[in-house]
């Protein structure tokens, strides 16, 4: 069995500020950290797919880099839109192999458990939408080809078209030549990816993507083209992709705070009278 934790978009911000003047960035991803912590058993390697920082600003990256030396398993990161892989790079030494990209990207592939995990970098340098050119595809093409395990593809821009049209507009602007290389690669099990801040599940190629929701605030549910969108606290939380032979991936969306329970499904259960 092997264990993948996801979390996504924490958009740290420098110590004491919010974001958009609402959201306790800070507080809330140190929240997630616990719960990830909390784990029993505890994940065999943890993903973020981007988004760590917020504006950036070398303080926010401070702030990613304490957050991160808390997580107790290994951990693996990529960088989002609102990030930039150069202070990535400077701030999370030792953060998984980030420096292996080509060209200014941060792509790489490691063997985690039972499987692959591959870490694209679809961040466009000061634009909020995301590609991954031409260069990396043809690296993910290859890198696919060189291992048939069972590998899982973390991205932070969706590879699909999700309804919520003032995040569509700023996706992914090469999906359908990333869609066309995963669909060469049966083996390719999971694509996860963020930006959008809430739970969504597509279809690219032949496998599933699951977008994760964000670790503080999320976008509001509206299908309705308004020029514009919101925010929304709804409850943060992120995916355990698990693997076991018999079952293939299966992912499951875990919520970071508590709520009432466990309960035993019978009520007399474990108590004497
Ligand atoms: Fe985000
Ligand atoms: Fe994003």
């Amino acid at each position: 069995m092997t264990l993948i934790a996801q979390i996504t978009d924490l958009h740290v911000r420098p110590s004491g500020l919010a974001c958009y003047r609402v959201s306790e960035t800070n507080m809330l991803a140190r929240r997630a950290v616990e719960a990830v912590n909390a784990l029993d058993p505890q994940p065999d390697a943890v993903i973020i797919t981007g988004d760590l920082a917020d504006t950036p600003d070398p303080r926010e990256y401070g702030g990613v880099q304490r957050l991160v030396s808390l997580i107790k398993a290994p951990v693996y990161v990529l960088p989002g839109n609102h990030d930039s892989a150069t202070m990535m790079r400077e701030t999370l030494i030792g953060v998984g192999p980030i420096n292996e990209g080509e060209n200014g990207k941060m792509h790489y592939a490691v063997d985690i458990g039972d499987v692959r995990l591959i870490a694209l970098d679809s961040s466009v340098p000061g634009a909020p939408h995301g590609s991954l050119g031409e260069a990396q595809l043809a690296w993910l093409d290859a890198t696919l080809a060189a291992s048939t395990r069972p590998t899982l593809i973390a991205l932070h821009h969706p590879p699909a078209l999700t309804g919520i049209a003032h995040m569509d507009t700023i996706g992914l602007a090469d999906s359908a030549a990333f869609s066309a290389v995963v669909s060469r690669h049966a083996h390719v099990r999971r694509v996860m990816c963020g930006h959008v801040h809430r739970a969504i599940i597509a279809s690219v190629g032949h496998t599933v993507m699951t977008l994760c929701p964000s670790t503080a605030h999320q976008v509001h549910l509206d299908f309705v083209d308004r020029g514009h969108g919101h925010f929304i606290m709804e409850p943060p939380a992120f995916f355990l992709h698990h693997y076991a032979p018999e079952s293939d991936v299966v992912s499951h969306l875990a919520y970071v705070e508590r709520f009432p329970g466990p309960f035993p499904f019978f009520a007399d259960e474990g108590v004497s009278f």
